[in-house]
């Protein structure tokens, strides 16, 4: 059986786990009002709440793809419609999109209303930027989005004296009107169900954010045994471990992005991962689904090697450390074995003297793979000789590359030494031709980004 609130009502149901919460709400609760489009993440419409309980009693409410969402994963949760929006008015954000002419056929606007209500209940501050951001998944064919943010830039203003945290935000967000009075029961109502194990079976396919294997294979997780790493309360946490920063194998990546170990140790960070799909996704997708995955221009692997990260290998009675350098054996091969989890990421703080810089080349700025990405790591010595070089590159080669430039370490990086780099990292590609462009067009990318690298690091440096 899985429970969980749906809106304001009680759910046991013995769905199959692996069923998506949107077939949920719309097939077997009849909710339609959460749309149905392009069923990978790619479009919005579709987008829920779903509120977790918290430690410290409160629940935290994420905007979320409800496409790529199994009801397993929201056992004990709180998944909010936009029926479950409703009262005798119109919430602030549906009225604010009605004063602005924000919607025309309304296909999209179940979505765009519930990403913004999220966007309330979960930012840590609430900024005109910020209400963007949570909207970059959600697309609409029709109104155009200057309307969409004009309402978002309302909502804001309507919203600019509230200060408070978002565990402690929702009294003054049912007054103001953003939500129902019931979202104030919640909280204890979610307090009574009991905590659900992971998952057991040696079998069981291990579900993270869910977010690249509810595209691959929908069909058979709906069959099999699922295991879901989002109730691994043990393995959330990012902290601060003298010179590292210790990323736990279940932490999403909108929460490691905007945690204050992150902020504070790696700023660039916050904007880099804002060009990983979008948030609706970023609120499930983890760090470490991005490494297993094993995709060969994975954005959160490509960072990580720049940045010399290793991996935590927990299971079959065992723990072992491995390089993220040394994780990948072939396309999409990976050294784990069955049984094993990757229990933690391990980031070394930035040496004195090294910088760090991202960039990603694709066809969209936001919610689109790259065609090729890379990242640097540079430490040079007070006279500007390179002591350390590392720059990873994706799209380039059948597995995530650290590019090999040990001639480079002991020399100054002027323009010719520069130009130089660029060449051998595109001597060192092994790109395919393929529907994100040529092997040819790849290459020269990589001498244009490993170009970027220094031409953006005077401007970037952390
Ligand atoms: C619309 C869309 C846009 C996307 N855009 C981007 C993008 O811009 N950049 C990008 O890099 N990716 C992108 N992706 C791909 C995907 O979202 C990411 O790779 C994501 O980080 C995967 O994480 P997850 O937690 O959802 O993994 P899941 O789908 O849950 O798992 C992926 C695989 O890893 C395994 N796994 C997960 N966690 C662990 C663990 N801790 N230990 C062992 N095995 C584990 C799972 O069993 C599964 O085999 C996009 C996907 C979609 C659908
Ligand atoms: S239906 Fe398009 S994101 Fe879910
Ligand atoms: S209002 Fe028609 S798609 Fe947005």
């Amino acid at each position: 059986m899985t429970s969980f609130i749906l809106n304001e009502r009680l759910i046991s149901t013995g769905e199959r786990p692996g069923l998506t919460v949107l077939e949920f709400v719309r097939d077997v609760s009849c909710l339609s009002g959460t749309k149905e489009a392009c069923r990978e993440g790619e479009c919005g419409a579709c987008t829920v709440l779903v509120g977790s309980p918290q430690p410290d009693g409160s629940v935290a409410y994420r905007a979320c793809a409800s496409c790529l969402l199994p009801l397993g994963d929201v056992e004990g949760c709180h998944v909010v419609t936009v029926e479950g929006l409703a009262g005798a008015a119109l919430t602030l954000v549906q009225k604010l999109i009605v004063e602005h002419s924000a919607s025309q056929c309304g296909f999209c606007t179940p979505g765009i209303v519930l990403s913004l209500t999220g966007f309330c209940l979960g930012a840590k501050k609430i900024s005109f930027e910020g209400a963007v951001d949570a909207l970059d998944g959600n697309i609409c064919r029709c109104t155009g989005y200057v309307s969409i943010r004009n309402a978002a830039r309302a909502l804001c203003a309507s919203l600019a004296k509230m200060d408070l945290p978002p565990a402690k935000r929702l009294a003054e967000l049912v007054n103001s009107g953003v939500v129902p009075g019931y979202f104030k029961e919640i909280p204890a109502r979610l307090s009574q169900f009991k905590a659900e194990p992971a998952g057991t079976g040696s079998d069981a396919v291990l579900v993270a954010g869910g977010t690249d294997l509810f595209v691959q294979k929908p069909e058979q997780l709906l069959e099999g045994e699922l295991c879901f790493l989002s109730k691994r309360r043990d393995l959330d946490y990012v902290k601060l471990d003298g010179e590292f920063l210790r990323v736990g194998g279940a932490v999403t990546i909108e929460d490691f992005r905007q945690s204050p170990p992150v902020r504070q140790y790696f700023p660039a960070l916050e904007k880099d991962f804002l060009l990983h799909s979008s948030a609706i996704l970023r609120n499930k997708a983890t760090l470490a689904g991005n490494v297993v995955n094993a995709s060969p221009i994975g954005d959160a692997t490509i960072i990580l090697l720049a940045l010399d990260a290793r991996l935590v290998i927990s299971g079959n009675g065992a723990r072992r450390e491995v390089p993220l350098s040394k994780f990948y054996l072939g396309y999409k091969k990976t050294d784990l074995a069955c049984g094993e989890l990757v229990s933690e990421i391990v980031i070394p703080l930035l040496p004195k003297g090294a910088r760090y810089h991202f960039e990603k080349v694709s066809n969209r700025t936001t919610l689109d793979i790259a065609a090729v990405n890379s990242a640097l790591r540079v430490t040079t010595a007070p006279d500007g000789t390179v002591t350390d070089l590392r720059i990873s590159a994706g799209g380039v080669a059948a597995v995530p590359v650290l590019l090999a430039l040990e001639s480079f370490k002991g020399r100054k990086l002027d323009a010719p030494a520069v130009e130089a780099l660029a060449k051998a990292a595109e001597a060192e590609a092994r790109p395919i031709d393929d529907i994100r462009g040529s092997a040819a067009y790849k290459k020269l990318l990589l001498g244009r980004l490993v170009g970027a690298h220094f031409a953006a690091a005077a401007g970037e440096a952390v």
